[in-house]
């Protein structure tokens, strides 16, 4: 089971990689992408894809997408602004193979093959990765922006990284109640 939540915020007007995860098999093995054109969310997994549609993806603004994905059962659910979308039948398959995770620029090939039209330019945070099932507590806390348990997989609080391109990294602006 995975599951991958981010928060982002942008006003680009083309379409744009959110989250890329290749292996050298697999460019698009898990790929998270906005489809200007179809006004749709994008969740491909290893070459087959769930789009979600009717999503109120409002520019300049921040918005929660969580993706999880049961690899057993080949389902994919979405959680937009912390409510759950359609699940759907995607593929079922194990993830294998050297990764590598790309925020912002999504893979054609396993680290590079980048399409400078489908960069993210905006702000994002909270990235994380499970891959085992969260109590419904955790996403809960998660949503809220409450302490949480953070991803094994990725943490964005202890994140490995590299920067390219003009990437400002920063503390989160928290706002006063
Ligand atoms: C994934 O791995 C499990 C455990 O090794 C195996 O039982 C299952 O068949 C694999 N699934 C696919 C789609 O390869
Ligand atoms: C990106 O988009 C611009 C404007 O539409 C276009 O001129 C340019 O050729 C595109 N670049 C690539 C690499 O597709």
């Amino acid at each position: 089971f995975i599951y991958c939540p981010l928060r982002s915020f942008t006003d680009l007007k083309r379409d744009h990689c959110l989250f890329s995860k290749s292996t050298p098999s697999f460019p698009n093995e898990f790929l998270v992408f906005y489809d200007y054109t179809n006004k749709e969310v994008e969740i491909h997994l290893k070459e087959q894809k769930a789009e979600y549609r009717f999503l109120d993806y409002k520019p300049n603004q921040w918005h929660s997408l969580c993706t999880t994905w049961d690899m057993g059962s080949g389902l994919v659910q979405v959680w937009f602004n912390g409510m759950p979308l359609a699940r759907k039948f995607v593929k079922q398959a194990n993830m294998t193979g050297e990764p590598i995770i790309i925020l912002g620029q999504e893979q054609d090939s396993h680290g590079g093959g980048f399409d400078i039209n489908q960069s993210f330019v905006g702000m994002m945070t909270d990235v994380h990765m499970w891959d085992y099932v969260l109590s419904s507590c955790e996403i809960q806390k998660y949503m809220a922006e409450l302490s949480f348990t953070p991803g094994n997989v990725l943490n964005w609080a202890a994140l490995d990284f590299q920067i390219n391109g003009r990437v400002l990294i920063e503390n989160k602006q928290m706002y006063c109640q």
